[in-house]
């Protein structure tokens, strides 16, 4: 079989340790060693940029964990930037830790995109569901970071990703159908300064679904036999192994180890040759077979009420009160039997 060019993207992990553990989140909800990157694999990686900065045209900066902890984060991004001046890098953050001095580095640095975590239909859902949280500082921080954007007239685009969810009563074709939109209350404080990213909820690979959190729902669709992520996408994570996609924050599926192999050869190597070989049998291996990228999507739905805590509901909250949620085919017994089967699996 020929060999297959080095991909378009290379993710890289700063950190795989986290300040949060959201409910909805591999890294938040499984617990495996996590840490920083160290000198040593960060080299190796820029090494690999030098190589491969043809064929690689983005760079981003995270993958499971929160990319600013890592006190070195803007001199990783500064060296990326010098041996590859035309990559288009990007990293997605909770948020916290934009404080002033840290806002000031974001503004001074080379990234063209930053992207910021809020979740759900209220200030007190976002702090349920991304747990350890401060929803008032991190819109602060964002508000800020925008400000002094402005004020600097410099700085990357940045982006608000927001994790909306398929809720009991909703009509789960429809729903789905529309798409997940940022709710009123992130639109409100932001307009049009940030560009939204809205996603349902989903059950990641090797998440662990609190039972008193979430049930689940199994939209309709068919396996598919084809992944994009492992034709177009490298990971190398904060301890130097290389995973096929930004779905495996628990590193179930180790293709090799930048500190010992050269990425090309990984890339082209038996584990990565075999991963794709499956994939395109539909004999998905773990936890291919809990993925959404192939296999019929699975949604996580909330147990909790949005009164209980402390949410403003009604209708505006979501942000479409002209399409009430109708008709309630989501119900009781639907979720029970689809969360009964997944769990049999
Ligand atoms: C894994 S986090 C890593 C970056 C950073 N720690 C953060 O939270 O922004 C990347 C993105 O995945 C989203 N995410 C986490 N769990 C998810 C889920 N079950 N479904 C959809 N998106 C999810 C997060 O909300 C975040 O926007
Ligand atoms: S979503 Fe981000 S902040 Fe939350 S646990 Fe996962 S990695 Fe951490
Ligand atoms: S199918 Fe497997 S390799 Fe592809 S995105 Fe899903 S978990 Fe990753």
């Amino acid at each position: 079989m020929a060999d297959r060019p080095f991909p378009r993207v290379l993710r890289i992990e700063p950190a795989s340790q986290c300040n949060l553990a959201c409910t909805h989140c591999p890294t938040g909800t499984v617990a495996v060693p996590r840490g920083l990157m160290d000198a040593a694999v960060f080299d190796a990686v820029l090494d690999e940029v030098r190589r491969h900065r043809d064929a690689i045209k983005v760079i981003v900066m995270y993958h499971g964990g929160e990319p600013l902890l890592h006190r070195r984060f803007f001199d990783q991004v500064q060296r990326i930037r010098a041996v590859h001046p035309d990559a288009r890098i990007k990293t997605v953050t909770n948020g916290m830790a934009l404080a002033p001095a840290v806002r000031a580095k974001v503004i001074a640095s080379d990234l063209d995109e930053i992207e910021i975590s809020l979740d759900g239909l209220s200030p007190a859902e976002s702090a349920h569901v991304r747990a350890n949280s401060e929803t008032s500082r991190i819109v602060a921080n964002l508000l800020a970071l925008i400000d002094d954007s402005a004020r600097a007239g410099r700085g990357p685009r940045v982006s608000l990703a927001t994790v909306q969810f398929i809720r009991r009563g909703d009509d789960l074709v429809r729903t789905l159908a529309q798409g997940a939109t940022a709710p009123r209350w992130i639109t409100d404080l932001f307009g049009d300064a940030v560009t939204y990213k809205a996603t349902f909820a989903m059950r990641w690979p090797h998440m662990r679904v609190a039972p008193e959190q979430f049930d689940l729902v199994q939209a309709e669709g068919e396996d598919l036999s084809a992944c994009d992520h492992v034709e177009n996408t490298i990971t190398v994570r904060a301890n130097g192994v290389v995973v096929p996609c930004c779905y495996d924050l628990t590193s179930q599926m180790p293709m090799g180890n930048v500190r010992t192999s050269r990425l090309i050869d990984i890339w082209n190597g038996e584990a990565y040759r075999a991963l794709r070989a499956a994939i395109a049998a539909k004999r998905y291996p773990h936890p291919c077979g809990d993925c959404n990228t192939v296999r019929p999507h699975v949604y996580l739905v909330p147990k909790w009420s949005l009164t209980d805590i402390d949410a403003p509901t009604g209708a505006g909250a979501r942000g479409d009160d002209a399409s009430p949620l109708q008709p309630f085919s989501l119900d009781e017994a639907t979720i029970a039997s689809n969360s009964a089967l997944l769990a049999s699996k």
